[in-house]
């Protein structure tokens, strides 16, 4: 790794170096990953021998670059941290439309702190507290806490273990993928924490919904993503739990992806 301030100096024998690297892992396909590489290798501080080491290693493209937009920023990642998805844009982009002022908020399972950073500028009054039970991944999130002056509350929890008080508004992306699918070779560099979960990867969701209406304000919202086949079951978690108005919203490749309820 080279230091910040020794971004790498690029010339046409490193590109082709990389190009010859990427043919030699993905042929002629994902060459949007290539192209989006290639663009941002002036802000990466990694030799060129590293970049090529990462591209055999089948890293993601985004954890090469070492950050990735999000929203209205952009997250410095790394193999500690769910690397940001567009699906989970969507639901900020509810959470704006739907909830004009709020004055706690809370993100459950934050990883880069995306979700919370996100919330802090879009509710620059507000106090949001973000936890997340890895220590690395809270490393990473601090490092992207500078992007708005209301800076995000962060600290270590075991979903709401550490938590002392209640909020208006409750996010989680919680891991959702079933650990019966855990051999899927796209997600083998992000954090099993991160991804996978209990009895058909419910069991973060579940317990998040159970445990959220004694960390809520009355009226207070909230919101979860969940896998595309997911939805009845947090609908019936939360109606058990006394939540109302509930609804399931798409992302946008059209899977039901999040739920949201008010208490
Ligand atoms: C799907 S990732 C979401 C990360 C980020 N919020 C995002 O949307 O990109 C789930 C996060 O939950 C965290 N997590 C898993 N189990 C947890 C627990 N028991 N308590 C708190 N956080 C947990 C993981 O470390 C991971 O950062």
């Amino acid at each position: 790794m080279l230091k910040n301030s020794q971004k790498l100096k690029i010339n046409k024998e490193h590109i082709n170096q990389i190009k010859q690297s990427w043919s030699s892992q993905y042929g002629d396909s994902y060459q949007e990953g290539l192209h989006f590489l290639i663009e941002h290798l002036p802000a990466i501080s990694k030799s060129v021998e590293e970049i090529v080491d990462e591209i055999i290693a089948n890293k993601p493209v985004q954890q090469i670059i070492g950050e990735w937009p999000f929203y209205d920023g952009t997250y410095v990642i790394n193999e500690n941290v769910l690397i940001p998805r567009p699906e989970t844009e969507v639901m900020i982009d509810h959470i704006v439309n739907n909830i004009k002022s709020c004055k706690n908020v809370l993100d459950l399972g934050t990883g880069s702190g995306c979700i919370a950073i996100e919330l802090s500028k879009i509710y620059p009054s507000a106090c949001v507290h973000a936890v997340d039970r890895s220590v690395q991944a809270l490393e990473v999130a601090k490092k992207n806490n500078h992007q708005t002056p209301n800076k995000v509350k962060l600290y270590q929890s075991d979903w709401f273990s550490n938590i002392e008080q209640k909020f208006d508004l409750i996010v989680s992306n919680p891991p959702y993928v079933a650990h019966e699918i855990a051999t899927d070779k796209s997600l083998t560099h992000e954090p099993n924490i991160a991804l996978y979960a209990k009895n058909k990867g419910m069991s973060d969701i579940d317990h998040i919904i159970g445990k959220a209406k004694f960390f809520l304000e009355q009226a207070g919202y909230l919101y979860i993503e969940h896998g595309q086949d997911q939805k009845n079951k947090v609908q019936k978690l939360m109606r058990k739990n006394g939540f109302r108005e509930i609804e399931t919203h798409k992302d946008f490749s059209g899977k039901e992806r999040f739920s949201f309820a008010m208490l």
